[in-house]
């Protein structure tokens, strides 16, 4: 195996010059099932889940996976099975948490643009929080609560206006984005609306980001957050909660970007100057490393000017995160061969010119039929993939105890047409 850094769990690695998965051999999965396949460890998504827990011991919290960054059922219950939580960005994802066993108690529900039906689903189920956009979707909320004679839960997400200084596209703390209400307005907000029957305030929260791999950001983050709370409850609103959101990023190298215990760190200070319980929603940083998208060399070509291509039966359609941010992920041929390093560019079959996991990537020569394995896949994956040019949504496979298991099946041809007339 590949020695794992201190403090990051990292579960594929080379023995006997072949890649493997907490011991299980990515060609047995493959053999079974074919390419493209994503494998996840459980072990990862538990060690994962325990450096968050342990770097937050002795203060009080409750981690909410993020379903959006991989909803797979088998997965929620690894993550349930923890004593996990969840957070869920729409409809679709709330239902899915309650068939993986969460109860409503467990949930947030995030997201900008929620509908007038998500909103009544949410209010009927009584989730543990509404994280709310605008000052307009908690008049609309108080309302269908009002009608059902409860009180909906809510917690206001503010805008604060921090540069999480992560890729512009997964950046949702600046003025100029879409999400929250003004930290400025929010005080306001909440005063405004504290006597009204259908609302009960029980938090405030933020998320500035996603892939945030300093601290500061995080600090000034948490800050604001504890600053707002204690000026609420100076105003009387006595909240239960504080919700920092996600954003804990991974390192793409397979060095520890920011561990659970800076993160930690970072906003700690600043939260026990308010007391309140905190809730995390990390997506990333619970599954990211726990995945690999397996693929096959389907042709290797070389032009005049020597650039090199690898094209695999995997590309965008299954990971959009190079084609969509220009991300990094580490390619490893699932058994390497023992030629010295030169420059390929590893791409998907897709007619797209985004459509390229990797530019002058040194690895090993690369032959058709070679498998390879797109690492840290766990997070954004499979959940972003698409049908773009009748593609079939690949397998996935949960590895776990020594052996493995298919957690869902390969998309079929009728799987897609019958939804058509
Ligand atoms: N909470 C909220 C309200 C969010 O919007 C997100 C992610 C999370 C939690 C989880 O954030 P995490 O811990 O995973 O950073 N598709 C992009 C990432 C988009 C993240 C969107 N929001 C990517 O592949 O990098």
């Amino acid at each position: 195996m590949i020695p794992c850094e201190i403090r990051v769990y990292l579960p594929y690695g080379l023995t006997d010059r072949r890649l493997m998965c907490d011991g299980v051999s990515l060609e047995s999965i493959v053999e079974r099932l074919g390419t493209p396949v994503y494998v996840y460890s459980a072990r990862a998504v538990r060690e994962a889940y325990r450096a968050i827990d342990e770097a937050f011991t002795g203060y009080p919290h409750a981690i909410h996976y993020a379903l959006k960054a991989n909803s797979t059922l088998a997965l929620l219950r690894v993550v349930r099975q923890l004593g996990g939580r969840a957070d869920a960005n729409s409809i679709g994802e709330l239902q899915v948490a309650l068939r993986a066993g969460f109860a409503p108690d467990d949930l947030v529900f995030t997201g900008v643009g929620k509908t007038r039906a998500e909103l009544e689903f949410a209010v009927a189920q009584g989730v543990a929080a509404i994280n709310v956009e605008s000052p307009g979707e908690l008049d609309r909320i108080a309302q269908i609560a009002a009608d059902r004679g409860v009180a909906a839960r809510v917690a206001v997400r503010v805008n604060p206006d921090i540069d999480a200084k992560s890729h512009p596209n997964i950046s949702t703390g600046l003025k100029t984005n879409k999400f929250g209400v003004a930290l400025s307005e929010a005080r306001d907000v909440y005063r405004a609306r504290r006597d009204v029957r259908g609302l009960r305030f029980v938090g405030v929260h933020v998320h500035i980001g996603s892939q945030i791999t300093t601290p500061e950001p995080l600090t000034r983050a948490a800050e604001v957050l504890s600053d707002l709370a204690l000026a609420l409850r100076s105003d009387g609103v006595a909240l239960e909660h504080m919700d920092l959101g996600g954003g804990l990023g991974i390192g793409y190298d397979g060095r520890p970007a920011l561990s659970a215990a800076d993160y930690a760190a970072a906003v700690l200070p600043a939260l026990r100057r308010c007391g309140l319980p905190v809730v995390l929603e990390p997506g990333r940083a619970l599954v990211a490393h726990a995945g690999a998208l397996v693929s096959r060399v389907v042709d290797v070509k070389v032009y005049p000017d020597s650039r090199r291509f690898a094209v695999l039966d995997a590309g965008m359609t299954e990971l959009m995160r190079p084609a969509l941010y220009g991300s990094f992920h580490r390619i490893c041929p699932v058994v390497p061969r023992d030629t010295p390093d030169t420059p390929w560019d590893v791409v998907g079959p897709i007619c797209e010119s985004s459509d390229v996991f990797a530019r002058d990537r040194p690895l090993p020569e690369l032959r058709v039929d070679d498998l390879v394995a797109v690492l840290d896949t766990g997070a954004y994956g499979a959940v972003m993939a698409s049908n773009y040019n009748r593609r079939l949504l690949a397998p996935e496979v949960l590895v776990d105890a020594g052996g493995w298991s298919v957690i869902r099946r390969r998309q079929t041809l009728d799987d897609i047409l019958a939804l058509e007339a």
